[in-house]
């Protein structure tokens, strides 16, 4: 999945006022620039502050958008999400009414209310961000569009799970003491950005993580090329790894290569210890999730690559929940690891697994 973190601030940095009515600080300009990015998304997330304050309805206002995504059998409005560990939602929110759209909150406990209008994630801890981003990916989501407020846009600064942000200032309007919210980003040193002028606004659009798209999508073909050589099995998936260390050296492996209790990423791990590889800061690519848990071997996939210092992980499927219920993409993300899926690559997993996969 990738990130954006959009908002637009004043010029001392407030994203709202204090009164009850919302404030509006962009310009036509750029609020039209913003529509345009909710179009390019899969789904927005606001806080449930943001929610009780403003009642946006988040929603595609161009309707030749939303006549393009039904025509490719989406439904017309992006994916809505927000976050709350109160459960203070009342199910009368826009959010919650407007629009055809998939609708989600997380949440630390369960919300009866709100069964009919969202799927409710539960969890007992609060919610952070590697944990939205990999429950929203494992639901098809793959650009999630971080609008605010601002404990929401800290929280995914800080978990360092903002591929890009996109901050609007209007220079004209300070607030001072009427400000509320307040918000301040400083691209960090060496991140390459970009500003421009939309109708007096000054917008200025970091990239925090470069796009590995291309060279993740190119090794997990490779991996699953190399899972095809493994041997059907009643308890495991048949699954390929390719491990590119810093310096370009590259390993292969499959599950049970050599052997009966190895997965695909001892395998391929196993060679490049051999042949005296670094791991750290290598990237590491699989058919599937690694996984979290192992009863046959000292540790799991994830604990390995963990260890090992891997700096990124793609993969094209999460694991069903069939013989575990799979952390390995979260663990990841929780150590700091850059973790990206590629479902759309999932068709060949499927088929060559088709011995599990019913
Ligand atoms: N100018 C812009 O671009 C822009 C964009 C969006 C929002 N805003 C403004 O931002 C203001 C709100 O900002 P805000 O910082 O006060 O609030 P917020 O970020 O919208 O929401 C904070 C709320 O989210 C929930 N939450 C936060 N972290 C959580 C976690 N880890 N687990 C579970 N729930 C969590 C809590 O809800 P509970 O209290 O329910 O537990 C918390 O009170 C509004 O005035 C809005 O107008 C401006």
């Amino acid at each position: 999945m990738r990130v954006t973190l959009s908002f637009a601030t004043t010029a001392d940095g407030f994203l709202d006022d204090a009164s009850p009515q919302r404030l509006m600080i962009s310009s036509p300009e750029d609020w039209a620039a913003v529509g345009r990015l909710r179009a390019d998304c899969d789904a927005i997330l606001v806080g449930a502050e943001t929610l009780r304050r403003d009642d946006p309805a988040l929603l595609l206002r161009d309707e030749s958008v939303r006549r393009r995504r039904r025509a490719i059998g989406l439904r017309p409005d992006i994916a809505k999400a927000t976050l709350t560990a109160s459960g203070r939602l009342d199910p009368s929110l826009r959010f919650f009414t407007k629009g055809d759209a998939d609708r989600f909150v997380f949440s630390t406990r369960d919300l009866p209310a709100l069964h009919d209008r969202a799927a409710v994630i539960v969890s007992d801890e609060p919610s952070t961000a590697c944990r939205i981003v990999t429950e929203l990916e494992k639901r098809g989501i793959g650009h999630l569009l971080v609008e605010g407020g601002a404990h929401i846009l800290q929280l995914f600064l800080d978990e360092g799970m903002a591929d890009t942000v996109r901050a609007a200032v209007n220079p004209a309007l300070t607030l001072g003491e009427a400000g509320y919210a307040r918000f301040a980003f400083r691209p960090p040193a060496g991140k390459s950005c970009t500003t421009e002028n939309l109708g007096g606004m000054r917008v200025t659009t970091c990239e925090l993580h470069p796009d590995t798209a291309a060279e993740d999508r190119l090794r997990i073909r490779q991996a699953i090329e190399a899972s095809r050589r493994s041997q059907p099995c009643a308890t495991c998936y048949r699954v390929g790894a390719v491990i590119v260390t810093r310096k370009g050296e590259i390993f292969t492996g499959y599950t049970h290569e050599h052997s009966a209790t190895h997965h695909a990423e001892q395998e391929a791990v196993a060679k490049a210890l051999a042949a005296g590889a670094d791991l750290r800061g290598g990237a590491i690519y699989s058919s599937m999730e690694p996984c979290s848990h192992r009863a046959s071997e000292p540790e799991s996939c994830t604990q390995l690559l963990i260890r090992l210092g891997f700096a990124h992980a793609a993969f094209a499927l999460y694991e069903p929940d069939r013989f575990v219920d799979g952390r390995g993409a979260l663990t990841l993300r929780e150590a700091g690891i850059d973790v990206r899926a590629y479902p759309d690559l999932g068709g060949e997993v499927r088929a060559v697994n088709a011995h599990l996969w019913h």
